[in-house]
């Protein structure tokens, strides 16, 4: 049966609240587990959708998943037989594609049926497809997907088209077990990709320069069993963060690293935002005038997240001024802006990259959609604020990516009902 959130707005949001293992790097590390025979412990894994899809395909596999806890996990993939992905798991979501780097590295063969997920752009998978070309790889392809094989994974320099994150993952994963060095150039260098290199060493693999723009990796024969506590999630974290600026409240958001948000906070300072920043969480105290930044423009980390731009438009939405919204990475992704323009906010779409945004408005509750899981939460956002009440559909989207969120922001005041429509 589909859900709805019904955001009650006018709550003032007041609390300390903690934040939950990263979705995107959980991904990769849960893949990772398929390069050893040896049981891997896993902690602080969120408890979201896209997670039990990836731990359905690892079963569907053969792994042996035992729940150790709340938020951990032992994957044991000593007998694993299959190396073909389920095709109806893989069409719910994009991250299937990170499975082919450990697939291919394990049995040297693996079937990768065509990924689905949120439709925020046309995503083409040609650097995952380089990436195992380059690595020494064929790859067939009939209606259902892709067959890649390969006698033997070789050492190589691989400059990599773009800046991609999860083709990174892949060629990292495929590196660790290849025979002689593997020279990765123009690799992401996002927090997620940072912590897969984390696991993988204490796995016994030897990779250098992970965080930077080029990854050096010796092949090692055999990598073993590890424990790993999943970095936290730098994404909710914002999505927390701005709760509390637009209600004006004083919420500390902690267990996480704020500097993974350095382009969020340089932004915060020119809007005029109070807070204060320690090692380990962020407290927001209320502001009562904000300025609107001239320009906001997504970029790979270190810069400012794409993931963050959906919800951080609901702060824009509040600033005295005109910001120029620039999604440089995805075509799709801006169409959150119509969203909030039905809740009262002034928009002008000028492309499918750029937008203004001109504030302040009053938002009002109204009937809206989540377009995808960022676009989603940021109307969870809007509802906050609004007056009266917002319903926002389609919130399986938002499950995909956020544990409880509604939950969440209700133990800091909030009045969100997830309601069975
Ligand atoms: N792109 C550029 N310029 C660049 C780099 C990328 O235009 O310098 C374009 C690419 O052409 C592509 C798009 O940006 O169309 C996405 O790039 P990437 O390949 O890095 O994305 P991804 O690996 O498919 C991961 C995350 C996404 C996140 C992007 C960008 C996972 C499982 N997914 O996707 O997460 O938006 O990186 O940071 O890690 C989300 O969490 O909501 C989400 C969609």
């Amino acid at each position: 049966m589909p859900q709805i959130f019904r955001v009650h707005g006018g709550s003032t949001l007041n609390g300390d609240i903690s934040v939950g293992g990263s979705k995107n790097a959980a991904l990769p590390l849960l893949c990772a587990t398929l390069l050893t025979k040896d049981p891997v412990t896993l902690h602080n894994l969120p408890d979201i959708q896209d997670i039990r899809y990836t731990l359905n395909i690892l079963e569907h596999l053969g792994s042996k998943i035992t729940k150790i806890g709340n938020h951990s996990w032992t994957i044991d993939n000593a007998h694993i037989q299959s190396h073909t992905i389920n095709t109806d798991l893989a069409s719910k979501f994009r991250g299937s594609l990170i499975f082919m780097g450990s697939l291919l590295s394990r049995f040297r063969e693996t079937i990768l049926p065509y990924p689905g997920g949120c439709v925020i752009g046309k995503r083409p998978i040609d650097s995952h497809l380089f990436v195992a070309k380059k690595m020494g790889a064929k790859i067939t392809e009939n209606e259902t997907g892709l067959r890649f094989t390969v006698k033997k994974l070789k050492g190589t320099t691989l400059i990599m088209p773009e800046v991609s994150v999860t083709a990174t993952e892949n060629a990292i994963l495929l590196a660790v077990m290849a025979e002689g060095t593997t020279e990765l150039r123009m690799v992401a260098q996002e927090p997620h990709v940072v912590d897969l290199c984390e696991l993988l060493t204490k796995m016994g693999a030897d990779i250098q320069g992970a965080g930077t723009h080029t990854i050096i990796i010796r092949g090692v024969k055999k990598l073993h069993g590890a424990e790993h506590s999943i970095t936290p999630d730098y994404l909710e974290a914002a999505a927390l963060i701005t709760a509390g600026i637009i209600t004006r409240g004083e919420v500390t958001v902690e267990n996480f690293i704020p500097r993974q948000l350095d382009a969020m906070f340089v932004k915060l300072d020119e809007i005029g935002i109070k807070y204060k920043r320690y090692d380990d969480r962020v407290t927001v105290y209320p502001t009562k005038i904000f300025h609107a930044p001239s320009r906001i423009e997504a970029r790979p980390h270190p810069g400012f997240p794409t993931d963050i731009l959906a919800p951080f438009a609901t702060i824009l939405t509040q600033c005295h001024g005109m910001t120029k919204v620039f999604e440089t990475l995805f075509e799709g992704r801006l169409g959150f802006l119509f969203e909030l323009e039905k809740m009262g906010a002034k928009v002008e779409i000028l492309n499918p990259h750029q937008a203004l945004v001109i504030g302040p408005t009053k938002l009002k509750g109204t009937s809206v959609s989540s377009l995808d899981l960022r676009a989603g939460a940021t109307m969870v956002l809007a509802g906050l604020i609004a007056q009266g009440t917002t319903e926002v559909n389609n919130i399986h989207y938002i499950d995909r990516g956020y544990e409880k969120l509604e939950e969440k922001l209700n133990s800091l005041g909030a009045k969100i009902e997830r309601v069975t429509s």
